[in-house]
């Protein structure tokens, strides 16, 4: 799979380091051409002659050895792709600041190919303000960042911060390597799952929604070497690849405010979530008691988070949104077509067997807003989001 491709992998110190073995394993055995450069503290979780018996080549560590110097240029030259897995909070620090005290480092300051990171930590760590601070700005370097897993972690304790598997920076690579022709450089904003409107600490409003659709959305759109960053509501759904940028919320603000601070920057937004229409005015800090009669909650209207993108959408942004309607199906869909000024609706109907919400099938029609409207079969909701996807792909290049 992955011949003539010529990848780099640093390696700094993290226990997650034992990983690399694995990596390199599946790398070579897929026809990849693999160097390693280690940092000093990755040597003492992992062994050079180890990494150079896997990888068929000298592990690279320092600058200067022997009186030869390190080609640090030259590497960075040489590579396809550098992966750096995996990337410790040390290093993450010294990536967003430019410093260049090893030769890994220097090699990352001087690489003219992509530089895709695994980050390994313990949660508290991971979760810091300065780590994501640094996230954020190496991010802003165009620097691929892979997902962080969640699981058990060195420390004993459970949460996020586990470096991604082997076997899923495979996958990205694969990804990377094959699959990123049409969707290269566009970055999308999708939206899944529902929210949660709490009424008092222990009670919310919500509704049925999965997330499955837009869950599938997103790795068929990653899949298209889309740069993607999923915002979802509370579920169980889980992504099988770590190239997509995952943000949990909660509430119908708090997806209002990520997805309008990302605006800007993204090139498509596909807005499946089924958003709350209505939050409580207040939510009480105490648990609500209940009282002999009725009980009524007042309620207000949340932002709606696919008009108002709508109002601030650039020519070059495509918008898509969903439409779940029982009666009227059509006519509604054209309504909100034009009322929320998206480029396409994506319309299901609740009097379609086994489509919709919860199901892992759906039956969808597509309208855009040149009047063009198809109708698709009942299918899974893997294969719906490759009619979505395609559907955009198409709209993007015509
Ligand atoms: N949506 C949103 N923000 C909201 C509410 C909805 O982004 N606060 C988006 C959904 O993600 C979906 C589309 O808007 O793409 C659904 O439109 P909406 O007006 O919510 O449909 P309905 O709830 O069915 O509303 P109506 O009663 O007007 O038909």
């Amino acid at each position: 799979m992955f011949k003539d491709k010529k990848i780099l992998l640093g390696i700094t110190g993290s226990i997650a380091a034992y990983k690399a073995i694995l990596l390199i394993r599946l790398l070579i055995k897929e026809g990849a051409e693999v160097k390693v450069i280690i940092t000093k503290s990755a040597a003492d979780f992992i062994s050079p002659l180890t990494l150079s018996t896997l990888s068929k080549n000298p592990v690279l560590q320092d600058l200067s050895s022997n009186s030869e110097w390190a080609n640090h240029v030259q590497l960075g030259r040489w590579a396809d792709i550098f992966i750096i897995a995996p990337l410790s909070c040390n290093t993450l620090a010294k990536m967003a600041h430019g410093l260049c005290d090893n030769l890994l480092m220097a090699t990352y300051l001087s690489a003219t190919c992509p530089v895709v990171v695994a980050p390994a930590m313990d949660e508290d760590m991971w979760k810091h303000p300065s780590t994501q601070k640094n996230i954020e700005t190496i991010k802003s370097y165009q620097n691929t960042i892979l997902s962080v897993n969640n699981g058990e972690l060195a420390s004993g304790l459970f949460g996020e911060g586990r470096m991604a598997e082997p076997e899923q920076i495979s996958d990205y690579l694969r990804y990377y390597f094959y699959d990123t022709a049409e969707l290269a450089g566009k970055k999308v904003l999708i939206t899944a799952g529902p929210t949660y409107e709490a009424i008092d600490p222990v009670r919310f409003i919500s509704n049925h929604s999965s997330g499955k659709m837009g869950f599938a959305l997103a790795e068929e759109m990653a899949s298209k070497g889309a740069s993607v960053t999923l915002i979802t509501g509370p579920t169980k759904e889980k992504l099988n690849t770590v190239a997509i940028n995952r943000i949990d919320v909660v509430s119908a603000d708090d997806m209002y405010n990520c997805c309008m601070d990302r605006a800007a920057e993204s090139d498509v937004f596909i807005m499946s979530a089924a958003v709350a229409d209505y939050t409580p005015i207040t939510v009480s800090t105490d648990k609500i008691k209940k009282k002999d009669g009725s009980w009524s909650i007042e309620l207000t209207k949340t932002k709606d988070i696919l008009y108002s993108i709508g109002q601030q959408k650039r020519k070059n942004q495509f918008l898509v949104g969903f439409a779940l309607e029982t009666s009227n199906e059509i006519e509604h869909a054209k309504q909100k077509l034009v009322n929320k000024n998206a480029d396409c609706i994506v319309l299901n109907s609740l009097n379609d067997t086994n489509a919709g919400f919860g199901h892992n099938t759906n039956k969808i029609t597509l309208l855009d807003k040149s009047g063009e409207m198809t109708a698709f079969d009942l299918k899974s909701k893997k294969e719906v989001a490759k009619d979505i996807v395609s559907f955009i792909i198409s709209k993007l290049n015509g």
